[in-house]
């Protein structure tokens, strides 16, 4: 009998269901909040609602999409964080009614673990490499900076993390100033694709060992185009895709240098990324380029490399196989 898990994750602004059939991906349904373009950025009350009201539709579709019945499932799995709390609260409520509702295990997974293990997602259409224990993942998203040390599935080592911004943040703060939508990230990359990566040069972060600081870069971004600004009002409009590149390129560099020093001190060739910021092109022809270096390096399908609960259930497999279960006290937890 084949083991089928349901994947939840709620955690920020996107209500996302999966069901795999042990590791391979039979469905991954995403309801994306366009609430939050209009405020430049997530309102967490809004985030709740908008939840709220896609949890029940977002789940059915993945059911319905994996050609399965509710019945059919082995397990829940839910993020039960970090995030938002009321975000949080409705995956969590919900995940545990349906478990309990249909008599089966709950799992519970951290956020950032899932991002890493999205990696073990498995397309049946696609074959591809895992990667094998230990092997480093720089986890970049719009919350988080980290690189990790994955020893195994649950024991993984923050090497180091971002002391002030995460990478995500540095996208979209800089997408703010040069007026983009929120999240400004993918526009960044998209005009940075037509842009001179050396045309402007901004302040570099200067911090020790293996950690990440970012909000001296947005400074140092804001108070260029500001007095840029002052001598051309149509600055910004005019050099778009050369501004986007140079802070990419800035934003980039700066993730790159910690990840080869981490290589470095570790030992360890190979390396993958994962979160939101991986979908960067900028990132992903960077980490390829390591590959002369004798890296290996895994970088996900862009389906995974945003928030989605085909990681959550993946992780979840993992957990049930060690029968790890969660019971009906798990409260979410915000970090
Ligand atoms: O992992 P994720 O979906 O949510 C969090 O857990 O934070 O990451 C969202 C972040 C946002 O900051 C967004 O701007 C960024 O990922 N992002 C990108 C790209 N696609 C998403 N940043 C740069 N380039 C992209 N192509
Ligand atoms: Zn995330």
């Amino acid at each position: 009998m084949s083991l089928y898990i349901l994947g939840i994750e709620s955690s920020c602004d996107d209500t996302s269901a999966a069901v795999l059939r042990e590791t391979t991906l039979c469905s991954n349904v995403t309801a994306n909040q366009d609430v939050h373009t209009a405020f430049g950025g997530v309102v967490p009350e809004l985030a709740s609602r908008a939840h709220q009201q896609n949890i029940i539709p977002v789940v059915d579709t993945a059911l319905k999409k994996a050609g399965i019945t509710k019945e059919q499932l082995s397990a829940v799995a839910f993020t039960r964080g970090p995030g938002l709390l009321g975000s949080l609260l409705v995956g969590t409520s919900f995940a545990k009614s349906f478990a309990y509702a249909l008599q089966i295990p709950l799992v519970e997974i951290n956020h950032m673990e899932a991002h890493v293990l999205a990696h073990f997602v498995m397309d049946e259409a696609k074959p591809k490499d895992v990667p094998g224990f230990p092997f480093l993942c720089l986890t970049v998203s719009g919350g988080h900076t980290q690189i990790v040390q994955v020893n195994d599935y649950f024991s993984m080592e923050v090497l180091g993390r971002t002391i002030d911004d995460a990478a995500g943040e540095a996208f979209d703060k800089a997408a703010k100033i040069l007026g983009l939508p929120y999240p400004g990230g993918p526009f960044i990359d998209k005009y940075a694709k037509e842009g001179n990566p050396a045309a402007f040069k901004f302040s570099k972060p200067n911090i020790s060992g293996l950690d990440y600081s970012f909000s001296g870069l947005k400074t140092s971004f804001l108070y260029f185009v500001r007095d840029r600004l002052r001598e051309d009002e149509n600055f910004i409009q005019n050099n778009m895709a050369d501004l986007s590149a140079s802070i990419q390129h800035a934003i980039v560099e700066s993730l790159m240098k910690k990840l080869v020093m981490a290589v470095k001190q570790t030992g360890i060739k190979e390396v993958a990324i994962a979160g939101g910021v991986s979908a960067n092109s900028g990132l992903r022809t960077a980490l390829l380029s390591m590959q002369s270096k004798g890296w290996k390096v895994f970088i996900p399908d862009f389906q995974y490399t945003t928030d989605n609960a085909a990681m959550i259930a993946v992780a979840g497999y993992f957990k049930y196989l060690r029968k790890e279960f969660a019971d009906l006290s798990a409260a979410p937890y915000s970090r």
